[in-house]
């Protein structure tokens, strides 16, 4: 259930080991290749999307980059991730490129991958043979009848409300502000991404390719894009990005702007008989820790996995620890983008005491070198194994 990176490379990975399976998605083509999302692949996404065969334009068109930079007060001090982990980086690629090659990975090899279908239900899941109930694109009523449901369909899909409610327990915290995000036509402003602590709120500045920038800033979670025009921006965006050390935001014409709210969210199990739970379907990260994509990567492994042991080797051991498995990983990932969000962001409820513990801990991850490997074995991403 789900075309974003969880379905696809789960149907991509099972395929490799001779599983067949369908992948079913609500929305088009099109729409699924052209939603922006993240832009940042640990390690360990893009080794396995090397490994798998289709990391080829990601190695011609990604950035890798060893490292980031942190502003705050003024200067800027970068976490070398390279040194500080022993040699690993990240890669700069958007998610939407990934899909793009997954997607095409799929088709090519002539799998099912049935775009536009609706009235998706989910039965009989407690019993060894669950179905999907769907409309596909031409209106015909469907039914799919399965060895097991991956529920990869994402934070508003039918999946995780299909588990009984007093079987799940679920932990979330909303945060009082979101991210507008913008794409920009301009050259690069920075060879690595910068993150900024600033009073007005934080920016970030990323990149797309030599021609295209991306940049976010924080913003009332209820913000509309009207209330944002160019001249706002531009100000917001310089004013958060001031520094001492000269370097100045290229500006250039705004070709994309969007808000995205910001939650932490996990449900516990992320299994319920034959449903398996995987990515934003079963937990959401807030963006600042670049999580959300790796972690719905990390989960298909795992469940890949399984899947594979259980259908090469007769062994249920590894489904039946899936959950606990996934969640060791996914708690981990919730501390960090919660701590980055909570060091980096204004909160409504900021005092001058809070501001300053903000800065104090900024100080001591860029001067402590335990601190700064900690941000950096995080951000690089955990090892997979
Ligand atoms: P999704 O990518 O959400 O894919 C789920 C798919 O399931 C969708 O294509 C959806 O159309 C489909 N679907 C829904 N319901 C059904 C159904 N009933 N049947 C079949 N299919 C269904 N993370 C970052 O790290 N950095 C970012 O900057 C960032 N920005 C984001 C911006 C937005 C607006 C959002 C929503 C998320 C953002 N994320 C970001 C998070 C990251 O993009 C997600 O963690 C990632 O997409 C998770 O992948 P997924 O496959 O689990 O879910
Ligand atoms: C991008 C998104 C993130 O959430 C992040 O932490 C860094 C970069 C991006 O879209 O480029």
């Amino acid at each position: 259930m789900g075309a974003g990176p969880a379905g696809l490379l789960l149907a991509h990975l099972l395929r490799l080991e001779g599983i067949e399976s369908v992948v079913l998605e609500t929305r088009s083509r099109e729409e699924i290749e052209a939603t922006l999302r993240a832009g940042v692949l640990e390690q360990g996404t893009v080794n396995i999307l090397n490994e798998t065969g289709v990391g080829e334009r990601m190695m011609r068109e990604g950035f890798v980059h060893q490292g980031i930079y942190l502003r705050f007060a003024g200067a800027t001090h970068r976490i070398d991730f390279k040194e500080l982990t022993g040699g690993r980086s990240i890669m700069v690629y958007a998610q939407h490129e990934v899909i793009k090659d997954l997607v095409k990975a799929r088709l090519d090899a002539g799998a099912p991958l049935e775009f536009g279908v609706t009235d998706v239900t989910l039965q009989d899941l407690e019993t060894a043979a669950p179905k999907i109930r769907y409309r596909d694109a031409a209106g015909a009523l469907r039914e799919l009848a399965c060895d097991y449901v991956a529920g990869c369909d994402g934070f508003h899909g039918v999946s995780r409300p299909a588990i009984p409610s007093r079987k799940r327990t679920e932990y979330s915290r909303v945060y009082p502000f979101g991210w507008f995000g913008l794409l920009v036509e301009a050259p690069p402003a920075t060879d690595e991404l910068i993150y900024a602590h600033h009073e007005r709120g934080f920016a970030l500045v990323s990149t797309r390719s030599p021609k295209i920038q991306r940049l976010y800033l924080q913003c009332d979670p209820d913000d509309e894009v009207k209330q944002w025009p160019d001249a706002r921006i531009w100000e917001e965006l310089h004013a958060r990005l001031a520094n001492r050390e000269g370097w100045t935001l290229t500006e250039g014409r705004i070709l994309q702007k969007g808000v995205v709210a910001m939650r932490s969210f996990v449900v516990e199990p992320m299994q319920y008989g034959r449903l398996f739970l995987a990515g934003d379907a079963a937990h959401i990260v807030p963006p600042t820790g670049a999580k959300g994509l790796n972690l719905a990567v990390a989960d298909v492994r795992v469940l890949a996995q399984a899947l594979t042991a259980h259908y090469r080797e007769q062994r249920g051991d590894l489904l039946e620890q899936y959950s606990a498995t996934a969640l060791r990983r996914v708690w981990r990932a919730e501390h960090f983008s919660w701590w980055m969000t909570s060091m980096l962001h204004r909160f409504h409820d900021d005092t001058p005491f809070h501001h300053r513990l903000q800065l104090a801990e900024l100080d001591f991850v860029t001067s402590s070198r335990a601190k700064a490997i900690t941000l950096a074995e995080n951000y690089v991403g955990l090892p997979l194994d």
